[in-house]
């Protein structure tokens, strides 16, 4: 007890010479505490490596959960096609051509299709859910979602769109399109059970669910929108309808 005593005296004494020659930079709060300055610069000296040792676990935590939560792909590719329906021989100038841009990870792939330049179609992006079987196309013209179970007969699973779009990066790729007539039936007031990635991508846009039409009917326009895009090695043209 006597010597702690002892020493803290002395502690204070030495301080009191000290503080005048602390320099600039210094924290005058930590500075002018009954601390010796040894003490004072050791302690500081600790703090820092600790504020260090937190940033580095904060920086190497920041990106393994960035690498968790994010794609860890992104692809370009284009695709040419005829269109068979309206007749084979009718663009022989120029065939018409669909861009994307897509990121693809394990468990799904958002794609990005800008306005298309030669014919009419919306901007959208297009997700797919691998794990919850679902596909979602936000329509960025109408600012609204539609979604629709995952047609696994035409969306490659992840590996094979890397394949594809490792493909397109060196070939000019042709091939034709497909029709597709999906039509709204009810809107979706709640977008959780629909998954974390269809959640981040529809939270507060109108959603609606949609299924497929089989038989084509003639609609009005105004009532329809088309999308066009590739999952595959055709190009697809879907055409969204309101019931
Ligand atoms: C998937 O798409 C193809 C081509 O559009 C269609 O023929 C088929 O019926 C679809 N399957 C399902 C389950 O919707």
């Amino acid at each position: 007890m006597v010597k702690i005593a002892f020493n803290s005296a002395l502690a204070q004494k030495a301080l009191g010479k000290e503080v005048p020659e602390s320099p600039e930079w210094f924290d005058p709060e930590v500075a002018s505490a009954p601390v010796g300055s040894e003490g004072s610069t050791g302690r500081c000296l600790l703090t820092l490596l600790g504020i260090a040792f937190i940033l580095s676990g904060l920086i190497v935590g920041g990106a393994c959960l960035y690498r968790y939560f994010t794609p860890k792909r992104l692809y370009h590719g284009a695709m040419q096609f005829t269109d068979m329906s309206s007749g084979a021989e009718s663009q022989p100038y120029y065939l018409p051509q669909v861009e994307e841009e897509v990121e693809i990870s394990d468990s799904m792939a958002v794609i990005s299709v800008p306005p298309p330049r030669f014919r009419p179609g919306d901007p959208a992006y297009i997700l797919h859910d691998f794990h919850r079987k679902l596909t979602a196309y936000l329509d960025l013209t109408l600012r609204t979602c539609f979604v629709i179970p995952l047609n696994t007969s035409v969306v490659l699973p992840p590996q094979d769109l890397i394949d594809l779009f490792s493909q397109l990066i060196s070939d000019s790729y042709r091939s034709y399109l497909v029709h597709e007539d999906l039509v709204v039936t009810e809107r979706i007031e709640d977008v959780k059970p629909l998954g974390f990635y269809i959640r981040r991508l529809c939270d507060g846009k109108k959603t609606y669910r949609m299924e497929r039409r089989g038989n084509i009917q003639k609609r009005s326009v105004d009532d329809c929108f088309t999308i066009h895009h590739f999952e595959n090695k055709f190009v697809t043209e879907t055409r969204i309808c309101k019931a």
